[in-house]
C-alpha cells in the first residue's frame, strides 16, 4: 500500500502531460491571449476567417428565413411558416456561438452588412412561392452542411473546441435539410 501511494505522487517520466512547473510558467506568459495558449495547434487566423465566413452564412440564412416567414402564403403556409421562424431563430443561435468563438480566439466578428452576401456560402433567394421557398432553403442547408463538414475536417483535432461547436451546428443543419426534404417529398399542389 505504502509503495502504491508513493508511486502516485512521484513524477512519472512517462507522463504525456507537460511538467506542472512548466505548465504554470507558460500560463503566466502572454496572459493577454486569454483562453489561447501556446499549445493551440491550429492556424488561428485561418480558423477566425472560416468562422467569419460561417457567421456571414448564418446571418444570410436568418434574413432569408425571416423573409420567407413573413411572405409565406397558401394552404400549407401555417405549418411551414412555423418551420421558417424556428429555423431563423436557430440560425441566429448558430451565429451567436460562432461570434463568441471568434472573440475567444482573439478575432472580431465581421457583421458588416455591406459584405454579408458576398462572404456567405448560402444565397439569399426570395423564392417565387411556398414550394420554391422550401426548395431554396433545402439548397441553402445543403450548402451549409457541405461547408461545415469541410471546416470540421480542416480544423480536426488541432482545435477541439471549435470542432465541437461546428459539429453541433452541422447536426442541426442536417435536421433542417431533412425537414425540408420531407416537406418536398409529401408536397401536394
Ligand atoms: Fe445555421
Ligand atoms: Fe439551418
Amino acid at each position: 500500500m505504502a509503495k502504491q501511494a508513493a508511486d502516485k505522487t512521484a513524477a512519472s517520466p512517462a507522463s504525456p502531460i507537460t511538467a506542472t512547473a512548466t505548465l504554470r510558467a507558460r500560463a503566466r506568459e502572454n496572459i493577454e491571449d486569454g483562453a489561447i495558449t501556446d499549445s493551440y495547434a491550429a492556424d488561428r487566423k485561418m480558423v477566425i476567417r472560416l468562422l467569419n465566413d460561417a457567421l456571414a452564412t448564418e446571418y444570410v440564412c436568418v434574413l432569408r428565413y425571416y423573409r420567407h416567414y413573413f411572405m409565406a402564403k397558401g394552404m400549407l403556409a401555417d405549418s411551414v411558416k412555423a418551420e421558417f421562424l424556428e429555423h431563423a431563430q436557430q440560425e441566429q443561435a448558430h451565429a451567436g456561438k460562432l461570434a463568441e468563438r471568434i472573440v475567444q480566439l482573439g478575432g472580431e466578428p465581421d457583421l458588416n452588412p455591406d459584405t454579408l452576401t458576398a462572404r456567405s456560402h448560402a444565397e439569399y433567394k426570395e423564392g417565387k412561392d411556398l414550394r420554391d421557398m422550401v426548395k431554396e432553403n433545402l439548397i441553402a442547408e445543403r450548402i451549409a452542411i457541405d461547408s461545415y463538414r469541410e471546416m470540421i475536417n480542416y480544423v480536426g483535432d488541432r482545435d477541439t473546441t471549435t470542432k465541437r461547436i461546428l459539429e453541433e451546428i452541422l447536426t442541426q443543419e442536417e435536421e433542417h435539410a431533412d425537414e425540408f426534404s420531407d416537406l418536398l417529398d409529401g408536397w401536394v399542389g
